[in-house]
């Protein structure tokens, strides 16, 4: 069983991905992350993101790297979205991520073009997805526990440039696949968005 969980930034996706594979004993891969790590290294390359060349060395980025938390912050989701336009460096990240996919017992993975691109054959797509202000609201107070100063403004201004980036790129946009269950996790708290994402895919297999 394949579960595809897309969505945009800071609306859920990643933890009802984690809590889904978590549920069902699936394995799982936050492919953002993969877009982090090039992100992060074209700059470590001292390169330009908005390089197709410079991206795609960027690609072949060590291991390691995957574990390092500096992935996380708001300026490599930033790169990563800027190198993640490339064609070039989608094609070189999806091998791994189809490899994963298909894996015999099935997987969860969680990122912008699963159901559509990566997966298309997926028995469940979830698209999850929030109000900007409900996104935003949420990411000012992860920031605020890890100790960031950061404005509510910049907040928006930032998710509201990487969906426009997402959305607007011509290479495997982010969108939503037509055969997708749209969750939309504005209102719900934690808990009952998994139990609702849990139902879909009990439902849905
Ligand atoms: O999900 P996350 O915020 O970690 O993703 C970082 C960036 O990587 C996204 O803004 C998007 O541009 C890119 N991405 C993508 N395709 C995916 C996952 C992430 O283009 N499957």
């Amino acid at each position: 069983m394949i579960i595809a969980v897309d969505g945009p930034t800071a609306s859920g996706k990643g933890t009802i991905a984690k809590a889904l594979a978590k549920h069902f004993g699936l394995p799982h891969l936050d492919t953002g992350l993969l877009y982090r790590a090039v992100g992060w290294q074209v700059a470590a390359n001292g390169g330009d993101p908005d390089d197709p060349g410079d991206a795609l060395a960027a690609a072949d980025f060590p291991d390691g790297l995957l574990d390092n938390p500096e992935l996380r912050s708001e300026t490599t989701g930033g790169l990563a979205s800027r190198v993640s336009v490339h064609p070039a460096v989608r094609q070189a990240l999806f091998e791994r991520q189809r490899k994963f996919a298909t894996q015999p017992g099935g997987a969860v993975l969680d990122g912008r073009d699963i159901g559509t691109v990566i997966a298309p054959e997926a028995e469940v797509k979830l698209y999850v997805t929030a109000t900007t202000a409900a996104r935003a609201e949420r990411r000012y107070l992860e920031m605020q526990d890890s100790g960031r100063k950061v404005s509510l403004k910049d907040i928006v201004d930032q998710l509201e440039r990487r969906d426009e980036r997402d959305k607007g790129r011509k290479d495997a946009p982010l969108a939503i696949a037509s055969d997708a269950f749209v969750l939309d996790t504005t209102e719900l708290s934690k808990e009952d968005a998994i139990a609702l994402a849990i139902t879909v895919v009990v439902q849905a297999t």
